[in-house]
Order: C-alpha cells, then structure tokens, then sequence
C-alpha cells in the first residue's frame, strides 16, 4: 500500500475532518513501523474496523490496532492525560498490548481540567457566534501554550515546578472563568494529585520524539504522520474563526513531531465523496434539509466524538483543490464512495459564483464565504453496490467517471478509494 520509495507520508484530511483518516491510517499502518498524531488532542474521532470489532480513537494514533507498530503523540499535540488513559486502557481491555508501543513527546502540552470550562464558559459567551467547539478544552489549552502559560509533559517529572506551574495555570482560569461569567471553582490540589498520580503512568512513555524518529528514519524505516481534523479547521487557512486551534495541515507535520519539512515523501489527502461539517461554520455545499437528513442517515454521519449530527452537502471541488495548494498534496485517497450507491444522481460543485462573478480560489473573508453560490455539476449515479469492488475495473463505469470528474477537477491522482468500513473494503489504484 506504500510506496516503495515513501518513507515518511502524511495523511491529511482535506476537507473539515471527518474524512475517513483513521481507515487510511490504519490500512497503510500495515507497511510501516511509526505513526505519529502531530497536531489536536481528545477533539479527534478516528473510526477504525477491525473484523467485528469498531474503535473509536481520540488521541492515539490509529497504527495501534497493528501490532508491533509504534505509535507517537507529538509535540504538537495538546495532551489530555485523563482521558488518555481511559483511551488506553480500552484497547488494553480488548486484548492489544500498548504500554511500550507508544511515545509521548515531552514537550506536548497538557489539557487540564480547567481548559475544559474555560472551552465551555467562552462557548457560551458567544452565544449566536458559538463555534460549537467538541468541548474537550482544545482551544483553551492551546490559548496557553502560546501565551507561554501552559503544563508541558516534560514539566510532570518535577513536583515541585508543577505545582508552581499548576497554581499560576489555575489563577489564570479561574480569573478567565470570573471574567466570563462562569462559577466554576479550580481545585488545584485536587488537579495536582491527579496529575501526580498519574505522571507515574505517563512519564515512562515520554521522551524526545522528534529524535526517535529522526533515528527510525535513518534506519530506513517507514513513518506516518497522521492529521487530525482537516484543511478547512487549520487555524490559520480555514474558514476562521470557525476552526480548530490547531495547525492541521502538512506544513505543520513536522513542526508537530520535531522533523525537518525535507523528510517528507508524499502527502495523501482524504477526502469523502461528499462533504461533511460537525459545528458552526461556512458550507458552501451544505444540501436542503430533507435531502441533508438522507445523507447523513445513508453515511450515518454523526461525530465520532461528541455524537452531533454532522452537516452533510456535496463534494466540493474548490475546497479540495484549496487543500491541494495548502497541503502541497501528491494525491487523494476518496473515502466512502458506497455511501452514494444507492442516489439516482450525484451532484458536484466546480467552482463559486459570487454576485455575478466566478470565484477562482477559496475566499478568506467570512462574509464572502456566506454568500456565494456553488456551481454544480450533475452526473448519473450508479445505483449498484461498490462495498465489494477491490480494484477499479470492479466498479461500474458511473462511479469511475464521477471518480475521473473529482481527479480532472482537483488535478490530483487518485491512489485509493474507500467502500466500506472494513479494513478490506479499499481499492488501491495501480497498486
Ligand atoms: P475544537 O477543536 O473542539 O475547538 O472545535 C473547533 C471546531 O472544530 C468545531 O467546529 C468542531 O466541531 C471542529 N472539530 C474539532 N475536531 C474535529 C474532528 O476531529 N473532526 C471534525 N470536526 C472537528
Ligand atoms: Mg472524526
């Protein structure tokens, strides 16, 4: 499934997350040795089948369901140790030996108790303007990292310092909490037992990532770097200010382990057959109710992390050919194709059109976001069943010529169609 010549690819999402990366991930996990989760923390949902069996990883790389593979938690990851290992000690539960598979970047951020009001309490001040966060304290923890006040991992293994670090973390939210309106109270001790406790867990698992990387790849072993969310969530290329708080796209894959940008091979983006959004925000493609209800019921598109009805509209090729640019994408993995078996037609936005005029590229300005109008193009659907195809010719002949339209449109090959949820159900194109 790779490449010969790949060492180290990433997988991004390339629409607004949601795109099936977790099955990617896991498929292509089969040819390498790493994985590694580069950006985000608990906001992430991965779905990943294996036989029977569904699991639903937030924060540790999707590889783990591959024994012996090694999974990494970057810096770039804002850590939520709680939960962490509930997470853990599932896969431990079903059978999977974990412990001494998986890295933990020192210098990852931690996401504490505290972050978690302060997402909800700023949430709720904005009222109508709410973002509709997954609420597990991502943006709050990433706000002190860059503010120069967040608990690193590496900050566990002396007491001392993090409880000093834990009672100027504390102060800060709590006046934040003040400010915002919210009665929440911040227990410090009670955050400082817990985190003592669980330190002891945590601390044999981390160390310096970036380095054990860097000597696997020497090696001439094969590394993953996994994204999480999607191009359209990057903080600073998405549909702002309704986005993560994170770098979600490629640029920020190796900053997000401790690489350089040269070691990157390739960069797969997943997208979907359609499009789909979890929370507020612009959609251009967004479908009319009723036709949206059918689509989220046929794709059961509901967030693998908070369990919200997803936004569902059709594929949008301006987006992707967006995330083409930004990521620097070499080519496209199409996820949930079966999804659309059963539509009598299928439509896909070729460009924008805006007062009169044809967009060229994706607008920065919100307003001008809300306002334009898809151009869409209409093709037949093919009404059979594609979850058994295992190559391309399998397919009929309307599925690949929508596939062909996506590739023409977005100037990208094609590498691997998804059309099912089953670790089989892939079609890896000239593989
Ligand atoms: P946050 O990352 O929890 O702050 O949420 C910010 C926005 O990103 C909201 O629209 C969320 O629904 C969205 N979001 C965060 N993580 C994911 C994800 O893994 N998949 C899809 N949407 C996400
Ligand atoms: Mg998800």
């Amino acid at each position: 499934m790779l490449d010969s010549d790949v060492r180290c690819l990433v997988v991004v999402g390339s629409q607004w997350g949601d795109e099936g990366k977790g099955k990617l991930v896991d498929v292509l996990a089969k040819d390498a040795d790493w994985i590694a989760r580069y950006q985000g923390g608990a906001n992430a949902g991965h779905t990943v089948r294996v036989g029977e069996q569904q699991y639903i990883l937030h924060q540790i790389p999707s590889g783990i369901l591959y024994p012996g593979k090694h999974c990494v938690l970057g810096n770039g990851m804002v850590l939520d140790p709680v939960t962490f290992f509930d997470e853990l000690d599932e896969l431990k539960g079903r059978g999977y030996e974990v412990e001494d598979r998986i890295l933990i970047s020192t210098r990852a951020q931690l996401v504490l108790a505290y972050h978690k009001l302060l997402d909800r309490a700023e949430e709720q001040s904005r009222g109508d303007a709410a973002i509709g966060t997954t609420g597990r304290g991502i943006g709050a923890a990433y706000e002190d990292k860059v503010a120069r006040a967040g608990i690193r991992v590496a900050d566990l293994s002396n007491r001392e310092r993090l409880r000093e670090l834990l009672e100027a973390g504390a102060a800060r939210a709590q006046a934040k909490l003040r400010a915002l309106g919210s009665d929440e109270t911040v227990d410090v001790e009670a955050l400082y037992d817990e985190l003592s406790s669980l330190a002891e867990r945590l601390l044999p698992m981390a160390c310096d990532v970036g380095l054990a990387l860097s000597r696997a790849l020497d090696r001439g072993e094969k590394v993953l770097l996994e994204g999480a969310q999607g191009s359209m969530l990057d903080v600073d290329h998405g549909t702002y200010p309704f986005v993560t708080s994170s770098p979600t796209v490629a640029g920020a894959a190796t900053t997000g382990v401790g690489l350089g940008p040269t070691v990157i091979d390739a960069v797969l983006g997943v997208v979907k057959a359609y499009t789909t959004r979890v929370g507020n925000g612009p959609l251009p493609t967004e479908l009319p109710p009723a036709e949206a209800d059918h689509l989220r019921e046929l794709g059961a598109e509901y967030g693998a992390t908070t369990g919200r009805p997803r936004r569902t509209g059709w594929f949008d090729t301006p987006v992707v050919r967006y995330a083409a640019r930004i990521n620097g994408l070499t080519a496209l993995a199409v996820s949930k194709l079966d999804v659309l078996d059963t539509l009598p037609e299928i439509k896909l936005a070729v460009n924008y059109r805006l007062g009169g005029d044809t967009l060229e590229e994706f607008p920065a300005d919100l307003s001008r976001l809300t306002e334009l109008e898809p151009v869409y193009e209409t093709m037949p659907g093919w009404r059979t069943s594609s979850a058994e195809a295992r190559r391309l010719e399998d397919l009929p002949a309307t599925a690949r010529a929508y596939l062909d339209r996506i590739s023409e449109l977005t100037g990208l090959p094609i590498r691997f169609v998804s059309v099912g949820r089953r670790r089989a159900q892939i079609i890896e194109v000239g593989g």
